[in-house]
């Protein structure tokens, strides 16, 4: 991680207390971005961790645990001397998520350990817990008055996603969390909007003149935005039949890409300037009518085929799915947008598993200029400009530009112009949470999901889902792993004239 001007100031003093301190998330990632965070001097210098968990262990026993964890899963190289004063900050409390007394011994802990490492009482709570616990969590630490601030001190709750599992389920979770916490205090996490590219697309669209004036109806045909992964549900099957791919990656991380997209510049890039704005984004899509679904939203579930030339198994084959299942691995939608930018102007969204490549790109594609000039140079083969935003597994920007080819006559060719990350140097690794959690530290809610903007979310998400629950898909599995995806989704561009821009 490059540490940006706005990131050169240490976090505030705190102790960060993370719920399910032995599960993955610790493990993989939230443990090796503290420490990256030590290792760029970005962490304060009074700070301390508590994990809570269930497992009998004392603060030794969980200091052994974390030490191996970050071998394991470090992407800088484990300094022992770092380590040393790093490990001395680490504290464990041991519990269940429901029982009162552990929450009443925890507050003891945290008045000493505030005392013992000078962190003025702020806290910062990390739920990586699953997420049919967060209610209870927060109900007890509020019981417990672990979330009460004053003048002297902040504390923050990071709420890990999925945040709700529909509309109804969202209003409701953010009305038990409102009952002992403000909206200033919850941090709903995005991991995706903590990778580099993504924070640039406002710089991008809004630090460089050229785009503004043509990112509109005007000049836009129309967008898309894929989210493909090679890979399949592995050792999640359960944790998979429940959610789905609309829910898993559409609902917050492709939403969020759009919001970012279509967003109009803000009045300034303070958190809730930032947020106004992506809400009415989703605000101006609205939920889509039956009708409407049906010819705008397909699914897809992948059988076995071949990835990358290895076979591999079908969906409803893998460990932990239901030999009937009917979870969607693919998803592929058609929204509108309907204000004075993009009205008429399709977003065209897809995600899925095991398809053939992995890539997450933004494609922008402008509308075909009037080349009658060029008839005889083949017009019907020329493509009309396209910006594409790649974020996985390469960032880069890349114009599709026409160019003459050198020789006597007129001959076009599609040339890129591009700018890779890596154009930047070689970057120092990062898990992707670093951004976020020294954000939480620093109070900056900008990359974190306000109640409005998940309840936004929902309202166009929900009744697609309600929608395919309610006809179940008789068709799966109708990819092959290691494909495109189903042939309904190219359909899908096809009947209006349009196609997916696939990766090359
Ligand atoms: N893993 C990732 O990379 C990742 C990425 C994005 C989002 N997330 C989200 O992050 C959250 C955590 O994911 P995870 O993969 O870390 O889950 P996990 O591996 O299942 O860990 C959950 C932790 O909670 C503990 N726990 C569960 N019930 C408990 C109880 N009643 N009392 C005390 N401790 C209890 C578990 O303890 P035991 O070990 O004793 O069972 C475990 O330490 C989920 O909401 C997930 O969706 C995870």
């Amino acid at each position: 991680m490059t540490p940006t001007p706005a990131m050169e100031r240490p976090g505030d003093p705190c102790t960060v207390v993370i719920f399910g301190a032995m599960g993955d998330l610790t493990k993989r990632k939230l443990l090796p971005s503290l420490y990256n965070l030590r290792c760029h001097n970005l962490l304060p210098k009074d700070f301390a961790v508590v994990g809570f968990a269930r497992r009998p262990l004392d603060t030794a026993g969980f200091r052994t645990e974390m030490e191996h964890a970050l071998k394991s899963f470090a992407t800088l190289p484990v300094e022992p001397g770092i380590w040393a004063d790093f490990e001395s900050r680490i504290h464990y409390a041991k519990g269940e998520f429901g029982d009162p007394e552990a929450y009443r011994s925890l507050t003891s802990q945290l008045g000493q350990l505030a005392i013992e490492h000078q962190t003025r009482g702020n806290l910062l709570i990390y739920l990586a817990t699953p997420p049919d616990d967060f209610g209870t969590i927060v109900k007890q630490l509020g019981a417990a008055g672990l979330l009460t601030e004053s003048a002297e001190r902040w504390v923050r709750v990071v709420v890990e996603k999925p945040f709700g599992r529909d509309l109804e389920s969202a209003l409701a979770l953010n009305a038990e969390m409102r009952t002992v916490l403000t909206e200033s205090q919850l941090f709903r996490i995005d991991h995706y909007l903590g990778k580099e590219t993504v924070q640039n697309l406002l710089v991008f669209r809004f630090a460089n003149g050229l785009f503004e004036p043509v990112w509109n109806r005007r000049y836009i045909d129309h967008v898309q935005i894929t989210v493909a992964e090679e890979l399949g549900v592995g050792s999640r099957g359960a944790f998979y039949e429940k959610t789905g791919v609309t829910r898993d990656i559409i609902q917050n991380h492709i939403f969020q890409l759009l919001c970012l997209i279509a967003m109009e510049p803000p009045s300034s890039l303070a958190a809730e300037a930032v947020r106004n704005e992506k809400v009415k984004v989703l605000e101006a899509i609205g939920a889509l009518t039956p009708e409407q679904i049906l010819q705008q939203a397909v699914r897809g579930q992948y059988g076995e085929g071949f990835v990358q030339g290895t076979k591999v198994l079908g969906y409803r084959q893998e460990t932990a799915v239901a030999p009937t299942s009917r979870t969607e691995t693919y998803a592929a939608m058609r929204l509108n947008i309907e204000n004075w930018r993009w009205a008429g102007v399709p977003f065209y969204l897809r995600s899925g598993k095991r398809l053939a490549k992995r890539h997450t790109r933004i494609t922008i594609q402008f509308r075909r200029p009037p080349l009658l000039l060029f008839r005889e140079a083949g017009l019907d083969t020329i493509e009309p400009n396209r910006l594409d935003i790649d974020i996985q597994p390469e960032e880069k920007i890349t114009l599709r530009m026409k160019a003459k080819l050198p020789g006597p006559t007129i001959r076009l060719k599609t040339v890129d112009l591009d700018f890779s990350y890596r154009d930047f140097g070689e970057q120092s690794p990062a898990t992707g949470y670093e951004r976020l959690l020294y954000d939480c530290m620093t109070g900056d809610m900008t990359l974190f999901h306000r109640a409005d903007i998940v309840e936004a979310s929902w309202r166009i998400a929900t009744p697609i889902l309600d929608l395919w629950a309610s006809l179940p898909a008789r068709e799966f599995p109708n990819y092959a792993a290691g494909s495109l995806g189903p042939a309904s989704a190219d359909e899908l561009l096809n009947k209006e004239g349009r196609r997916w821009v696939n990766p090359e």
